[in-house]
């Protein structure tokens, strides 16, 4: 894993866009997986700002979200797919075809989950796959017990999630109980893994998944299997982390060819 530790949000989401528009310049058919909460909006502005200060063209590329909730539709505030339009979609020039987010109305939610693992297959899989963190150390809604192996699927939210989205539904009790999300197999596929955590509240969770043992009551430590995945955090998220010198003097001292 290569850990980036930086002063604040700001910067590290500047890094996490570099890495995106590199790979979406160097392959104009790229895949991005995405994702939603509170920690890639940076990260989505940036990118719009490339798109309209510098022309980063987004025209050929292809997105899947990694989860939406069951049971709400696409229009409603709090869905995922209301958040990625708000953010990022109706900024840059992707074409609507080429946008795949979770359906959390279809029908038959198996058919639909193998339907969207397929639909990733066939794009030619994901080259960089965003990612937060929750506090419970769930990545896309894999919450802890997911199998490390798992695929896109219906999954039951936890207390702990359902409490953190609580805002977004009128409180608690109107969150629902049930999202469709690309499972931690899934997310492993991807070329590359972009996690990004801010703040003091996701510091026990970054520290479990980064230095504890893998294990599927943290599913973000799956990460630790994946060949290159990149977690890149503000000093917050970073402050339990044991071995954080090192990240920072090995992300200081890189060779110029390995910069992000
Ligand atoms: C939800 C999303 C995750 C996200 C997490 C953290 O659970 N399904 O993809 O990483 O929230 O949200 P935030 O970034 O707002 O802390």
């Amino acid at each position: 894993m290569e850990i980036i530790i930086q002063p604040d949000s700001q910067h590290a989401s500047q890094i996490a866009a570099r890495i995106v528009a590199r790979l979406v310049r160097e392959k104009p058919h790229a895949v991005l997986g995405l994702a939603t909460g509170n920690t890639p909006l940076q990260l989505y502005r940036n990118l719009v700002l490339m798109h309209r200060e510098s022309g980063l063209d987004f025209g050929g590329v292809t997105s899947f979200n990694l989860d939406e909730y069951v049971g709400i539709p696409p229009t409603h505030p709090s869905s995922f797919h209301s958040y990625m339009w708000a953010h990022l979609f109706s900024h840059i020039d992707m074409t609507k075809d080429r946008i795949n987010i979770p359906d959390g109305l279809a029908a038959d939610i198996p058919a639909y989950c193998r339907f969207y693992e397929q639909a990733i297959r066939s794009a030619g899989g994901i080259d960089v796959q965003v990612l937060g963190i929750g506090t419970n150390g769930h990545i896309g809604f894999n919450e802890p017990s997911s199998s490390l192996s798992s695929r896109t699927r219906i999954k039951t939210l936890t207390d702990e999630s359902r409490l953190d989205t609580a805002a977004g539904f009128g409180g608690h009790e109107g969150v629902p109980t049930h999202v469709i999300t690309m499972g931690l197999g899934t997310i492993m596929d991807s070329k590359i893994c972009l996690l990004l955590a801010f703040g003091k509240k996701k510091a026990k969770a970054i520290a479990k998944a980064v230095e504890g043992p893998v294990t599927a009551m943290v599913p973000a430590s799956i990460l630790q299997m994946h060949p290159r995945a990149v977690i890149i955090l503000d000093k917050d998220a970073a402050s339990e982390l044991k071995m954080a010198d090192y990240y920072t003097w090995v992300y200081e001292h890189k060779p110029d060819w390995q910069k992000h």
